[in-house]
């Protein structure tokens, strides 16, 4: 078959990734999806298990830090777009590892960006979407929503790397004209995250009645976001945004982190048949994140105004089937929480 457009997805075995292939490939079956990721501890082609035969789906296990394998593939194929997402994207790593951050969020966009701009002849048509956090904005006080107009400030290795590549990205897009855009999303949370990231720990750990490691006080907000409500965002900037522009993604949805683990165990309580408040009882605060910063939250309007988008559903609801899916997939918790993953959570709980 004759594919109309020729789409590069980067880390697309990752979390948010898998969402975003997941939803090109079945929703585009007159584009050509290439999947591109290193498979590091955080990808996974078991994320992507029921779309792994379609004909309009490649995988290539590709490190984005390498040119030489980033120019071939932009040699082997007439690639129109970039959707990249691949990236170390876990805080507390980035704290005690910053170099590989920097290797893959910053030098690995810088590689990209260089393929699309020396491939690409002329611009008609094509784009360089840069998937983005909130927490380059740094951290909020009580009051206030971070705008696409909020100065960066980032706090952590983490975001500094992001922050570095949305600038990056910014400048190809200003001195040679590259046709980008970015978007910088709050938390997201759903199936296939990768149970370092708060949401699929806390689950974990009260499906084992494990301890519940709050850092700091847990008076630190956050603003979930249901990973299918991103990848329908990210399809519709690709699809529908104006290149240069920056979009704000966020479910206007903030959360202390104590109330959210509480809201958690009452809910996995009442899904396994558990007395309300056992898990609770599981809750123990440990030493703070290092920097940790006190609370993000987005003012989505731009893309609700311009594009029309907003979350399609509510936190509960995002929430209870969030639980009902790894309660569900016991044999991929299961894979994805044996041998290292245990070496890093003994290594950095038991601080
Ligand atoms: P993730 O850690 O689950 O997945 C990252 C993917 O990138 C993995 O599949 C991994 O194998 C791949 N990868 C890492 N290094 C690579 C390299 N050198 N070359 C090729 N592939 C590599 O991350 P996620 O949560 O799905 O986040 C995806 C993107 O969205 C990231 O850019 C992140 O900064 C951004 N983001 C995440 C959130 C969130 O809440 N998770 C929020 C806003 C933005
Ligand atoms: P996380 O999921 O790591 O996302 P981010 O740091 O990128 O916002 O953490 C979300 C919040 O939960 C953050 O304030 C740190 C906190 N947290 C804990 O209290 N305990 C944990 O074990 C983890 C992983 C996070």
């Amino acid at each position: 078959m004759e594919f109309t457009k020729t789409l590069l997805v980067t880390g697309g075995a990752g979390f948010i990734g898998s969402h975003v292939v997941r939803r090109l490939v079945i929703n585009y079956p007159e584009y050509l999806i290439l999947n591109i990721d290193k498979l590091t501890y955080a990808g996974n082609l078991n994320n992507l298990k029921d779309i792994e035969n379609k004909s309009n789906y490649k995988f290539f296990q590709i490190d984005i830090t390498d040119k030489k394998a980033i120019d071939e593939i932009f040699k082997l194929y007439s690639v129109d777009g970039v959707i990249h997402l691949a990236a170390e994207s876990h805080v507390d790593r980035s704290i005690s590892n910053p170099d590989e951050f920097i290797l893959t969020n910053v030098v690995g966009t810088l590689h990209l960006l260089n393929a699309c701009k020396s491939s690409w002849s002329d611009f008609n048509g094509k784009c360089f979407y840069h998937i983005s956090t909130d927490e380059v904005y740094g951290s909020l006080g009580d009051d206030g929503l971070f705008t696409e107009e909020t100065s960066y400030d980032p706090r952590s290795p983490y975001s500094a790397s992001k922050a570095s590549s949305d600038h990056i990205v910014r400048a190809y897009g200003h001195t040679y004209n590259l046709p980008i855009k970015i978007s910088n999303c709050s938390n997201n949370y759903g199936s296939f995250q990768f149970p370092e990231k708060l949401i699929p720990l806390m689950i974990n750990n009260i499906k084992n009645k494990k301890s519940l490691p709050i850092y700091g006080k847990g008076e630190n907000v956050r603003d979930w976001l249901w990973v299918v409500d991103h990848a329908i965002a990210i399809d519709l900037i690709y699809h529908e945004g104006v290149i240069g522009e920056t979009y704000n993604i966020g479910g206007h949805n903030e959360w202390k982190n104590v109330d959210l683990v509480h809201l958690l165990c009452d809910v996995m309580d009442e899904k396994l048949h558990r007395p309300i408040g056992d898990s609770r009882k599981l809750i123990t605060y440990v030493k703070d994140r290092a920097g940790h910063d006190m609370r993000y939250a987005i003012d989505a309007s731009k893309i609700k105004n311009e594009l029309g988008w907003e979350p399609s559903v509510t936190f509960e609801e995002g929430l209870r089937s969030t639980v009902d899916w790894y309660l569900s997939n016991e044999k991929w918790l299961d894979d994805v929480t044996s041998g290292a993953y245990q070496r890093y959570y003994k290594e950095h709980y038991s601080q």
